[in-house]
């Protein structure tokens, strides 16, 4: 029989200010804190998606993650600190560019790879000796992380094979059960993992598009390069252990079709027209700019916005959201939209076309 534990759920009074100190000294920040520190599992809310955190210092503790996501262990977790004094716990060095993107970007969606200290827990970083750290820019999550005063791993807070979660609910859907606890903090800001930047590279290499874009890096470090095996249609094998994963594909087979406008619409529509045609389900992930268009379709039986395209930050945002939404309406067979790749435009592609599993057109 499956284990199960019963999941606390801690929201924080409305009254309570939206800073660090304030969160410090709320009862729900420091019952989340001592059950990290006795070796259970917490999820809290980062500002990219929700972190599901154990010790990073205890295998015991991170044995717990993986058991309750259903992740297999052979690929490393990031472990978030609270503070900039934490860093020597886990970091054995700083070389020189991974101090300055870091005085540039945290607390903040970057993670540094560094090489590690004996003390990380093996399982954290999968037998590699090097480890990945990041301070999350969210007040909720620097409180627990400071209370706690241990380095906390913490991938994101879904079952394997889920979107990452954006809400305490996604997370609440996926782990009720298997976790202590859940500390609510609302929707999350930024909606795409972090960047995942290897500083033990000459030049630096992005690993995982997040957060904060090559631009933003470049402009602090000089050139950054970018991972091949995720430029589009690469074979290499990827550098970043966890991006071998399909990470996520939705239930129905999901099509990325990229073009000029009219022709792609057209393609779509033929599409969608043979999906129902064989009895499928159909949706349609879409801009604001688009919905009403897709709306009129006959064949789209569901269309999700994911916010104007002219706004990419608010299609991260709320990106995983609306795949879960696909799965929830039992969608079987979907056509999405393909955004720039400028900017946060890379991270947001670089999900899209793990959730299609590759399956992409140009037209
Ligand atoms: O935004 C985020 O980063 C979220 C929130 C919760 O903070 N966390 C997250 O963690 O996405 P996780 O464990 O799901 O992602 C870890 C990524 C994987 O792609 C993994 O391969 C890479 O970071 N990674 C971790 N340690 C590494 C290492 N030592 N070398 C290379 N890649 C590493
Ligand atoms: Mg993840």
């Amino acid at each position: 029989m499956e284990r199960r534990v019963a999941t606390k759920i801690w929201t924080v009074d409305k009254n309570v200010e939206n800073n660090v100190e304030s969160y410090l000294s709320c009862t729900q920040i420091v019952d989340a804190a001592s059950l990290l520190r006795e070796g259970e599992v917490v999820a809290f809310p980062t500002e990219t998606v929700y972190g599901l955190g154990a010790n990073a210092l205890s295998n015991e503790a991170v044995e717990k993650i993986f058991w309750a996501k259903g992740r297999p262990s052979d690929n490393p977790l990031i472990v978030h600190i609270g503070s900039k004094e934490q860093l020597s716990m886990v970091a054995s060095q700083l070389p020189e560019k991974a101090e300055r993107v870091i005085e540039a970007f945290w607390p903040g969606p970057l993670t540094v790879i560094l090489p590690r200290t004996d003390r990380v827990a093996s399982l954290v970083t999968a037998g590699l000796d090097s480890v990945g750290v990041r301070m999350p820019d969210h007040p909720m999550a620097l409180a627990l992380l400071r209370e706690a005063g241990i380095p906390i791993a913490a991938p994101s807070a879904n079952r394997s094979g889920r979107p990452s979660p954006t809400t305490a609910s996604h997370v609440q859907a996926d782990l009720d059960g298997r976790i202590a606890g859940i500390l609510d903090g609302g929707l999350t800001g930024v909606g795409v993992e972090s960047t995942v930047l290897d500083v033990t590279a000459e030049p630096p290499m992005i690993l995982r598009p997040g957060g904060i874009t090559r631009e933003q890096l470049e402009a602090v470090i000089g050139p950054v390069a970018v991972d091949p095996s995720f430029e589009v249609g690469a074979v290499e094998t990827p550098r970043s252990p966890g991006m071998k994963y399909t990470h996520y594909a939705p239930e129905g087979e999901m099509w990325l079709v990229a073009g000029e406008f009219s022709q792609v619409r057209q393609k779509k529509a033929e599409m969608l027209r043979q999906a129902r045609q064989h009895g499928l389900k159909t949706g349609v992930l879409t801009t604001d700019e688009h919905l009403d268009f897709w709306r009129d379709v006959a064949d789209a039986d569901v269309v999700f916005s994911v916010g104007s395209s002219a706004r990419l930050e608010e299609v991260a945002q709320r990106l995983y959201a609306v795949l879960r939404q696909f799965d929830d309406a039992n969608v079987q067979f979907i056509v999405s939209e393909a955004f720039s790749r400028d900017g946060l435009g890379m991270a947001v592609m670089n999900r899209l076309e793990k959730a299609a599993g590759g399956r992409i057109l140009s037209v």
